[in-house]
């Protein structure tokens, strides 16, 4: 059996300091912002596990639908030897992938999330014997240098987070992910699309409460890692969609005149009451808007599959 291995390109301190940059600028902003990806320590990354298996929270089921019929289709399409994959997570929808493609040799998950990586890394090489697993801790917005594994790749992208990014950085994204490829090599996209905004908020606002759990925990982490006293029962779950832009957006809504101490910054911060922080865009696409996109990173769509009730897309496109 390979072994598994684990690299953090990531150092601890350049992490805290990302996340201290981030909170300053983004809690003395006007409307107040949090990047997503601060939602993701082992908590939240468990909180998104639990959010895959609800029943309104269609995107993962979609997708494992798409993947379970269309990964022999992928894999004549590239016959890859190398997958790397972004935001990899439990990586468990990829395993039809992996199993799929029979030239493989190398599979590299990116993740910010540590805990993720290494118990999906712990599975997949006893799943795979054969396989190198080589995870990587890394903040896929930041520029990655990936090992120097053999060609041709497959840069798998996978579950819509290529949504969570706002659409300027989308676009840099797009083009560091072009970059990390040679032509010929290819992008496996997951969207998900446009559709009912009533589907689309119940989604994200779910019965049970998980989805607004994953929310507050951001708060959580800014507590834990900045010793601030967010308490995170003083906001409520806000989700809804901007028709304009074609957006989720998630958002925390004090429920009282506040103030909140951070002491790492130095910093305290007033929340009005009704004030809404904002924590996530989760954006859904159409399937010429993905076109475009992906051209203007030096990427040609070459196949569009959805899922049978066409809620979510996988693109597999071309590197220029
Ligand atoms: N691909 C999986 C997981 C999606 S959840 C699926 O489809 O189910 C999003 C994943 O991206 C999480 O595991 C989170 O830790 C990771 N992530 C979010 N922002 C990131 C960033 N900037 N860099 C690296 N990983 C990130
Ligand atoms: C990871 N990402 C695609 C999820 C989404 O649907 O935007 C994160 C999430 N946020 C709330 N629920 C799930």
């Amino acid at each position: 059996m390979s072994p598994f291995l684990l690299t953090r390109l990531l150092a601890e301190d350049a992490m805290d300091a990302a996340l201290r940059a981030d909170v300053l600028h983004g809690l003395t902003a006007q409307p107040k912002t949090l990047p997503p990806k601060w939602f993701y320590d082992a908590h939240g990354s468990d909180l998104f596990e639990q959010i895959t298996e609800l029943p309104e929270y269609y995107p993962t089921r979609a997708e494992r639908e798409i993947l379970l019929g269309r990964s022999g289709e992928i894999a004549a399409a590239l016959p890859a030897r190398t997958l790397i994959e972004l935001g990899s997570g439990s990586s468990d929808k990829t395993r039809h992938l992996l199993a799929a493609l029979t030239s493989l040799e190398s599979y590299v998950p990116v993740d910010v999330s540590e805990s993720a990586l290494a118990q999906a890394g712990e599975g997949l090489v006893k799943e795979f014997p054969g396989l190198a697993v080589h995870g990587l801790i890394a903040d896929f917005t930041a520029g990655m240098s990936l090992p120097d594994t053999p060609g041709p790749r497959l840069l798998a992208f996978l579950g819509g987070t290529i949504g969570n990014l706002l659409p300027a950085e989308r676009a840099a994204f797009l083009a560091s992910v072009r970059a990390l490829l040679s032509p010929g090599d290819a992008l496996l996209l997951g969207t998900d699309l446009v559709k009912d905004e009533g589907v689309l908020v119940r989604a994200y606002d779910d019965a049970a409460g998980v989805t607004a759990a994953f929310n507050k925990n951001v708060l959580t982490v800014v507590d834990r890692e900045l010793g601030a006293d967010f308490d995170p029962a003083a906001f409520d779950h806000v989700a809804l969609w901007d028709a304009e832009r074609e957006w989720i957006e998630m958002r925390l809504r004090s429920r009282a005149d506040q103030t909140v101490k951070i002491p790492a910054l130095d910093l305290v911060v007033h929340f009005a009451a009704g004030e809404e922080l904002r924590t996530e865009v989760s954006a859904k696409f159409r399937k010429e808007g993905v076109r475009t996109e992906l051209a203007a990173a030096g990427l040609d769509l070459s196949h569009w599959w959805t899922d049978s009730e066409g809620r979510f897309a996988l693109s597999l496109s071309t590197a220029r």
